[in-house]
């Protein structure tokens, strides 16, 4: 790949994936004038109304990851669910592939996973792999407490596959298996931080400020988040610390987002790692002298890494379809929210809405957190669709 940092970089950057985070992927690199192709079932997809051209196919099938590949400098992904190992074969032919198809085989089994953490000597839930249904119920009562988290091994995205489980329903049968699974401890009233972090391709590794996540009960989807976090300072370089130390030991250049819990007892544990543009992230769009997608096409055109602090306390809320909602949609208080300073409104070009389908998120900036706060309670109040 060519080293040079300059620009225009001239190369043809292909995206596994033509969702929300390839559509803004894209929308950063514009500046740049970045040729982007992306993969994807639906001609008609996010990222079509900006990806200069769409390679339609399955984001599973080898034949087209390989076609992808030879019109492209650079291979990126913007989901999990995709065919790792034709992109192992195309590294090992001298493809470039961000991040390294070795860091996604490692994040794509949840077994996996966990095993690496435990590896690394990275903080994690206590955890069991049961991969036989029918030690299920022995593995569960190995855990203190009433509850237990099942999560599918393979497969599952957006809290879709994991399961919190009472172990009395295990016991009597009342719950039935996933298939192989991951049985993890039950962490209550824990607080969820998300840390975004960069690797560029020579090494360096740079994090951005701590973020708190709320989550919809129903839905499992991130509802609300503000970033910097309102914690200690100790607190915030625990985690900021923890989650660059997870993200070395993948050994790969990306863009990655690490989820982590604090729990009662202030330990800090990594949930997970996602190895893309996260919805942690989303704020850093207007909150942040880089985004995440921009800091994600510096990485892939070989440049130096920007700045990840913010230019303001900045919060995200997302725009979900409600329970009943099909079909066409309207953002129902456009006029309100954009009649608000510091209020950005991204809408991801999907043809139908649909209960819990993420179809936009709102960010939300002001001087001070506590400001923030204020005005994000009141434009989530507007986050509606009719
Ligand atoms: N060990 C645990 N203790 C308590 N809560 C947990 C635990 N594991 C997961 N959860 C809860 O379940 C949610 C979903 O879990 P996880 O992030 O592992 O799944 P996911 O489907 O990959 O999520 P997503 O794709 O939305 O990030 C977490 O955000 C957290 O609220
Ligand atoms: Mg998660």
């Amino acid at each position: 790949m060519n080293n040079d940092a300059r620009l225009p970089a001239n190369l043809r950057i292909g995206v596994i994936g033509g969702g929300q985070l390839g559509k803004m992927l894209i929308e950063a690199s514009r500046p740049w004038n970045v040729k982007y192709t992306v993969l994807e079932n639906d001609a008609h997809c996010p990222a079509s109304a900006v990806a200069d051209s769409v390679l339609q196919g399955s984001l599973k099938d080898a034949e087209a990851i390989r076609k992808l590949a030879e019109d492209c400098d650079v291979l990126t992904f913007e989901i999990e669910h995709i065919n790792s190992d034709a992109l192992l074969e195309l590294e090992h032919a001298g493809k470039t592939v961000i991040p390294a198809a070795r860091a996604l085989k490692t994040i794509q089994d949840k077994g996996i996973q966990k095993l690496f953490y435990r590896e690394h000597a990275i903080p994690t839930a206590e955890f069991v792999i049961c991969d036989n249904p029918s030690d299920l119920a022995s593995v569960a009562k190995s855990f203190g407490g009433g509850k237990v988290v099942i999560k599918q091994r393979t497969g599952g995205y957006d809290g879709k596959g994991v399961d919190i489980v009472a172990k009395s329903a295990i016991e009597s049968g009342s719950y039935k298996s996933p298939g192989p699974c991951v049985v993890e401890h039950f962490h209550e009233n824990i607080t969820e931080y998300s840390v975004i972090v960069a690797a560029d391709r020579f090494g360096n590794v740079v994090t951005y400020p701590l973020i708190e996540m709320y989550f919809n009960p129903q839905s499992n989807l991130v509802e609300f988040l503000f970033s910097p976090a309102e914690t200690t300072a100790d607190l915030e370089a625990d985690c900021r610390k923890i989650a660059m130390r997870a993200v070395q030991a993948l050994q790969s250049p990306g863009l990655f987002a690490v989820e982590l819990f604090v729990t009662q007892n202030a330990e800090v544990l990594v949930n997970e790692i996602a190895p893309r543009p996260h919805n942690s992230g989303h704020h850093t769009i207007e909150g942040s002298y880089t985004s995440q997608f921009e800091q994600l096409n510096r990485i892939l055109l070989g440049l130096p890494l920007g700045n990840t602090e913010m230019i303001q306390p900045s919060a995200m809320i997302n725009l979900v379809g409600a329970e009943g909602q099909n079909g066409s949609y309207r953002l129902k208080h456009t006029r309100e929210l954009l009649s608000e300073p510091g209020v950005y409104i991204h809408l991801y070009n999907k043809a139908e809405i649909r209960p819990h389908r993420k179809m936009g998120h709102i960010t939300v900036m002001a001087e001070t957190v506590q400001e923030l706060l204020e005005k994000a309670g009141k434009v989530r109040g507007w986050a509606v669709f009719e």
